[in-house]
């Protein structure tokens, strides 16, 4: 019931067109029943043509979040469409197979959009990924995680304040490609999920109920060298993940569920217990079902595991123009603020850019810094009730209770951050932690892939990652950001300049 609700509304995706005028009959499929975006095919290679039709009363821009395209195609806030009207994008797929996502970017309320239903899986396929005879058509089932918060009469509630804005907005319920407690008929045989985290801050810890190992194929930039077999898989907003899930031996009216599985770190320990503070919290890093798979067919066959999917070739740093010096990228909790190399976002301010030099392969360093002593997330004025457990939290004489308005906060209040960068995946060099961080971090760090091509990571406090990133092809403005999108709303989001 609860699920017609949500499609039985009248949902702000349902104004949303975008329409491929090339391309063949099946390029676009409905998800049924699904408030979210239909899923695009598309084909390495393909050149498609995308009119974006705005039917929203707001402004609105759609970016193709994993697809290597040119600047004035990728989304740029500064290109956002009025209310009526039609935006044009015309791109040659480049990527290799993989899934990416198409959601909006506007200044300032690409959460919000997102949150209200504007976003989809797109499927990129190639000849290589094809020959290898993985599951397809019904076996082949996107898994789009999305959390929300409903009402007492199962309506959709957005309503940031300064404490979501800070932490990420959190919902009650779990939807999987639109739908509560989604349950999935599946027959004995090898089926292959494609997973999307398109919760705005939620990050999930992966598992099979069972201890059966999650099977992993693919990241963001589509299939890794060889399978990876792991206890769990971290998916954080923005990332994808590639799932080969083999029910061959699994008896008839049998289950299996999905968890995401209690982990610590990514939020501030007050946050724990704040997410209670709507009364009806679902707590970031507790214990919860995602979705259930249940045996109700016996079949004979099933495809076998591939040892071998793809071979990827190590980027190497571009001598010239990168000797040994990373590019930074810093990550800071200031009063109030996310921010991304000292400043807030600077939408249209040309001056303030981080220049790249076209064509260069660069190494960068993403780091996280730590708080050292001087009020980081300092919370004073924050006058938002409601009984947040302030858990262990180091707060000079203040025990549990409300945070009123006007408190002062010290100590550190780091938290975990999904960091996005547009245009070419890049490959994960090493991963460091601070030492004061290492009992949070050894909840999370078995559920890294660190191989294969990424655009979108993890990076917890006290973390240092280091990638290497290609900017070939396109000059232009290619946003970095995080991708906890309250997050880049509130100004945690850079440019690159290619030139
Ligand atoms: Cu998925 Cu700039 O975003
Ligand atoms: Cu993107
Ligand atoms: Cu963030």
């Amino acid at each position: 019931a609860e699920a017609q609700i949500l499609v039985g509304r009248k949902t702000r995706v349902q104004q949303y067109t975008a329409k491929l005028l090339h391309g063949p009959e099946h390029t676009v499929t409905e998800i049924p029943g699904s408030y979210l975006g239909p899923i695009i095919r598309l084909q390495k290679g393909q050149k498609v043509r995308i009119n974006l039709h705005n039917r929203l009363d707001e402004d609105t821009i759609t970016h193709w979040h994993g697809l290597h395209v040119p600047a004035e195609v990728d989304g740029h806030p500064m290109y956002a469409i009025g209310s009526g009207q039609t935006f044009v994008y015309e791109f040659e797929v480049a990527n290799r197979a993989c899934m990416a996502i198409y959601h909006p970017h506007p200044h300032e309320a690409t959460a919000k959009q997102v949150y209200q239903g504007l976003a989809g899986a797109i499927i990129v396929n190639d000849e290589i990924e094809a020959a290898l005879g993985l599951p397809t058509g019904e076996f082949e089932i996107p898994i789009v995680i999305q959390d929300r918060l409903f009402d007492g009469q199962n309506q959709l509630i957005y309503a940031p304040n300064m404490h979501s804005n800070m932490f990420g907005f959190y919902g009650n319920r779990i939807l999987v490609n639109g739908h509560p407690e989604l349950q999935l008929d599946v027959a004995t045989r090898a089926y292959r999920l494609r997973f999307l985290n398109g919760s705005t801050a939620r990050i999930y810890k992966l598992a099979w109920d069972d201890g059966t190992p999650m099977t992993v194929l693919g990241v963001d930039g589509g299939l890794l060298e060889q399978p990876e077999h792991k206890p769990y898989v971290m998916l954080v907003p923005g990332e994808r993940l590639d799932v080969w899930a083999d029910f061959s031996n699994r008896t008839l009216g049998s289950e299996l569920v999905m968890r995401s599985l209690p982990f610590s770190g990514v939020l501030p320990h007050m946050g724990m217990g704040m997410m209670g503070h709507h009364g009806f919290g679902l707590p970031v890093g507790s214990d919860y079902a995602i979705f259930t798979a249940r045996i109700t067919k016996k079949v004979s066959d099933s495809p076998k595991l591939p040892i071998q999917l793809a071979k990827i070739s190590r980027y190497g740093i571009d001598e010239t123009h990168n000797p040994n010096k990373a590019v930074p990228i810093t990550i800071s909790e200031g009063h109030m603020a996310m921010l991304l190399n000292g400043r807030p976002y600077a939408y249209k301010d040309i001056q303030d850019r981080e220049r790249i030099p076209l064509n260069t392969i660069q190494l960068m360093e993403i780091s996280h810094e730590q708080g050292s002593g001087h009020g980081m997330m300092g919370m004073g004025g924050m006058g938002e009730g409601g009984g947040m457990g302030m858990g262990r939290m180091g707060m000079g004489g203040m025990q549990h209770g409300g945070m009123g308005g006007g408190m002062g906060m010290g100590g550190m209040m780091a938290m975990a951050h999904p960091i996005h960068l547009h245009g070419q995946s890049f490959q994960i060099v090493s991963r460091s932690i601070d030492s004061s961080r290492e009992s949070d971090y050894a909840t999370v760090n078995q559920g890294f892939i660190n191989s294969g091509l990424k655009d979108t990571v993890l990076v917890m406090p006290g973390e240092t990652v280091r990638i290497i990133k290609p900017f070939q092809d396109f000059k232009g403005l290619f946003m970095f950001h995080c991708h906890n999108l309250e997050h880049e709303d509130m100004g945690m989001m850079r440019e690159f300049l290619v030139e």
